[in-house]
């Protein structure tokens, strides 16, 4: 038995917020392992500028229209084959100092991508899986927060992840007679717009990285290995984990 093996080559991974800046590292990781990358997202002409030169396929999707979510897996089946692998990496956060504020609205906007559509994208997976018999994979990207509660007004959005990561426990356990391994990955403090904006200054950066042990903040392409690893049959005896992918800004 090889034990260095992605086993991932010639398979099929499906991305949500592949366009984004953490979802497009993902999206590439999976090509450089082989597989073929079906990458959905809000914006389909830029999920197909990602897909294009990855030898994959671009979708439009809003992930809300949760009725929508088997006729994705159907049209990702039809183009590239059933999926074995999904990454639930579409997110959204709307930040509110005091949380006085928040409006219902804010609530179920931010709940409505972050958490409740990975799930049901995730059984719409699940059913074909099972239903084919075959065993796949889930890998669920999520935040510090979920431990930390998190910082910046960010609460709301990471009530949707700690949610996030008792899924990944929960449908783990559930799915695991099906072969379908669900596991998390739990980015810290990364460069990219949803963390740093035109207003940040460079001393707010040096006291984020001062807080990281790896003493920089994460890059997106830093995903890229945590999310293709938890996905591969290197990863075959580990479900129900939730990856800290941190620069050890966290430590659990
Ligand atoms: N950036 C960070 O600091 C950070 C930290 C921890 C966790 N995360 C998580 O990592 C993931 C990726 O974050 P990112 O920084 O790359 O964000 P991003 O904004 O660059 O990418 C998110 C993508 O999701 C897509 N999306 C949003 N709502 C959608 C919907 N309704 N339907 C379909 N697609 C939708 C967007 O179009 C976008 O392309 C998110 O789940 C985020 O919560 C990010």
């Amino acid at each position: 038995m090889r034990h260095l093996d992605w086993g991932l080559d010639g398979s099929t991974v499906l991305v949500t917020g592949g366009a984004g800046a953490i979802g497009r590292a993902i999206c590439e990781g999976f090509a450089e392992a082989g597989a073929r990358v079906a990458v959905a997202d809000l914006d389909g002409a830029a999920a197909e500028a990602v897909a294009a030169p990855l030898g994959g396929a671009g979708f439009a999707i809003d992930l809300i229209r949760i009725a929508d979510l088997p006729r994705l897996v159907a049209q990702v089946e039809a183009r590239l084959g059933l999926p074995a692998t999904l990454v639930n990496a579409a997110g959204i956060i709307r930040r509110n100092a005091d949380y006085l504020s928040v409006t219902e609205e804010e609530w179920d906007a931010q709940h409505a991508v972050n958490l409740k559509a990975a799930f049901f994208l995730s059984q719409a997976v699940a059913a074909r899986l099972i239903a084919a018999r075959a065993a796949g994979s889930i890998v669920n990207v999520a935040s510090q927060g979920f431990w930390s509660g998190g910082f910046g007004g960010s609460v709301v959005y990471n009530a949707a992840k700690g949610g996030l990561v008792t899924m990944t426990r929960g449908l783990a356990r559930a799915w695991a007679p099906h072969g379908i391994r669900v596991n998390a990955l739990a980015p810290g403090l990364v460069e990219t717009p949803m963390l740093v904006t035109p207003q940040t200054t460079r001393a707010e950066i040096a006291a984020l990285e001062a807080q990281i042990p790896l003493g920089r903040l994460g890059q997106p392409a830093d995903h890229a290995g945590a999310a293709v690893f938890l996905a591969s049959a290197m990863a075959r005896y580990v479900t129900g984990a939730t990856l800290n992918v941190s620069g050890g800004f966290l430590m659990y």
